[in-house]
């Protein structure tokens, strides 16, 4: 069976995607955001497409598509469509799968389960993107703590930003938690230049190890 994992973070817009793409990229990997909110913008699936190198066979369909770049629980509510979360299986697949979330751990999908429900059923180890910035180390702690509070297996935390050593440190100390690598703010952000920053940056072989899976 290939590693499959999943990708969260602390807040919307930390990187995510961005990450998402390098990491399903460096793996040859498939990518997978399970629900889309939003599609008058770019979507996930397009930006992975787009920075990761991979091919379009290589981004699984999202299973929900809606509308509205809202919370997903409302955003299906303005769809008229309702998602139910035990269909929400993650695929097996031939090669790695990098899994999306939306926002941060505790998004409603509806209005009683949250992307945090979803994830300690599947049990799937988590990377946390995490920024650099101020105000990081309350939001990273917390969702750690998240995360062990429902045993979801952490595989470490991931920055997005400038470096930040101080920041980092305490995070990994008080979070007892691996610091995987750093992604810096590229200008101009290319499928090239990511491609390197996640060389520079990560371990590849974090990702792929046996507790991976
Ligand atoms: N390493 C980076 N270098 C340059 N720009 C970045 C980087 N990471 C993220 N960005 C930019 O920041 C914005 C938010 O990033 P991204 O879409 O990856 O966040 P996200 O956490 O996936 O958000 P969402 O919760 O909406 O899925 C985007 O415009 C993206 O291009
Ligand atoms: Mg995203």
């Amino acid at each position: 069976m290939s590693v499959r994992i999943v990708v969260s973070g602390t807040d919307t817009g930390v990187g995510k995607t961005v990450f998402s793409a390098a990491l399903a990229g460096a793996l040859d990997g498939y990518y997978w955001k399970p629900v889309q909110s939003g599609l008058d913008e770019e979507t996930d699936s397009q930006t992975v497409l787009r920075l990761s190198g991979l091919a379009a066979e290589r981004v699984w369909p999202e299973a929900y598509r809606l509308r509205t770049p809202v919370s997903p629980h409302l955003a299906a509510e303005l769809d008229g469509v309702t998602i139910d979360h035990r269909a929400l299986e993650a695929p097996h697949t031939d090669r790695p799968l990098v899994i999306e979330g939306a926002g941060g751990l505790l998004v409603p999908l509806t209005r009683d389960v949250t992307y945090l429900d979803l994830m300690a059923r599947w049990r799937l180890p988590v990377v946390l993107c995490a920024r650099t910035a101020l105000g990081t180390i309350n939001h990273s702690l917390l969702s750690i703590e998240a995360l062990r509070a429902r045993d979801v297996p952490i595989l470490g935390v991931s920055f997005i930003g400038e470096e930040n050593v101080e920041t980092e440190r305490i995070i990994i100390d008080m979070g007892r938690v691996k610091r995987l690598g750093r992604l810096n703010y590229l200008a101009p952000l290319t499928s090239a230049m990511l491609r390197q920053a996640f060389t520079d940056g990560f371990d590849i072989g974090d990702f792929v190890e046996e507790r991976a899976r």
